[in-house]
């Protein structure tokens, strides 16, 4: 059976669902008119296996309608499988409306970039559970995790929640920054999208809304500009304890820009992971990156 990739996911994730196994139906936009577009395929006899979504998504950070999904997958069989690496389990809660979750803990979970790992909770309440368990149990899992590995993250994980809570208040510090410039055609971020309230939703009482947001400039001169001159690390990661930037559409989707762009992508989004640095130095070097960009079409 056939799954469904649910709004536009990182990379990867789309690729190994479609290439392993029976294959799945993108639904990119990750939009209530995909999701009308959806039950009227499940009303019409379609079945899948699972639905596999982010939330929120990479590297738009705009959120699918869980409630919604979780509706279609009681009434029409379905797991649904919820990648929560970006918001994380310290800003969100979505095991209510999931049957897995999944998570990488390489990215803010460690902070530390010298150790990768990801994990998977089962939902014990799902109807999936035993049968789930099972399969990871007797065919999936594999203890391949370096002992040197997990001490690290382990060690790493420690202060997990109080980076979290410093992330989420740089990254809006950012944000105060870049909204409403002038050069700023777009600003990506779960608080000021339109899908804030399906974000809201699952938000924890004390949760904030993130370390990751995505920049589109007026022109894409400004974009090269602004990445040249920010004044901080450059690769394409995320969830890093540093503030680190990158051209990621162009390094995840070189070879389908304009497939990504159909999706609202924009080739020359500007991503940024928000780190724990102090607000006024991160402010500063966002100012000087944009007056810089500001020269660049003189
Ligand atoms: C949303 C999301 N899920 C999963 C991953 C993969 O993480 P890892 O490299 O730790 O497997 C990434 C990587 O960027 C991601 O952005």
């Amino acid at each position: 059976m056939r799954s469904v990739s649910f709004g536009f996911p990182y990379v990867d994730s789309l690729k190994i669902l479609q290439k392993f196994g029976p294959g799945c139906d993108f639904y990119g936009h990750g939009s209530s008119e995909d999701l009308d577009d959806l039950e009227t395929r499940l009303r019409s006899g379609q079945r899948y296996l699972g639905l596999f979504c982010e939330f929120p998504g990479n590297p738009l950070l705009t959120c699918p309608d869980l409630n919604r999904i979780r509706q279609l997958a009681d009434e029409f069989s379905f797991a649904v499988v919820v990648d929560e690496t970006i918001g994380t389990f310290a800003n969100i809660n979505v095991l209510p409306v999931a049957d897995i979750i999944v998570s990488s803990l390489t990215k803010i979970f460690s902070g530390d970039s010298n150790v990768m790992g990801g994990s998977a909770v089962l939902n014990p309440r799902s109807r999936y559970y035993s049968c789930c368990q099972k399969i990871m149990r007797e065919y999936i899992y594999e203890d391949t995790f370096w002992a040197e590995d997990a001490i690290f993250m382990e060690r790493n994980s420690r202060d997990f929640l109080r980076r979290i809570v410093r992330i989420n208040s740089n990254a809006e510090a950012i944000c105060d920054v870049l909204r409403d410039h002038t050069l700023v055609k777009n600003l990506y971020y779960p608080l000021f999208n339109s899908s804030k309230q399906l974000y809201d939703a699952f938000r924890l009482p004390r949760g904030g809304y993130g370390g990751l947001l995505s920049i589109v400039f007026n022109h894409p001169e400004q974009a090269k500009a602004f990445y040249d001159a920010l004044d901080t690390a450059k690769g394409p990661s995320l969830g890093t304890n540093f503030t680190l930037c990158s051209p990621y559409v162009l390094l995840a989707h070189y070879h389908e820009l304009q497939w990504a762009a159909d999706f609202g992508v924009n080739a020359d989004l500007v991503r940024v992971s928000v780190g724990l640095e102090e607000p006024g130095e991160l402010r500063l070097k966002f100012r000087q990156a944009l007056q810089v960009a500001a020269m660049a079409l003189r």
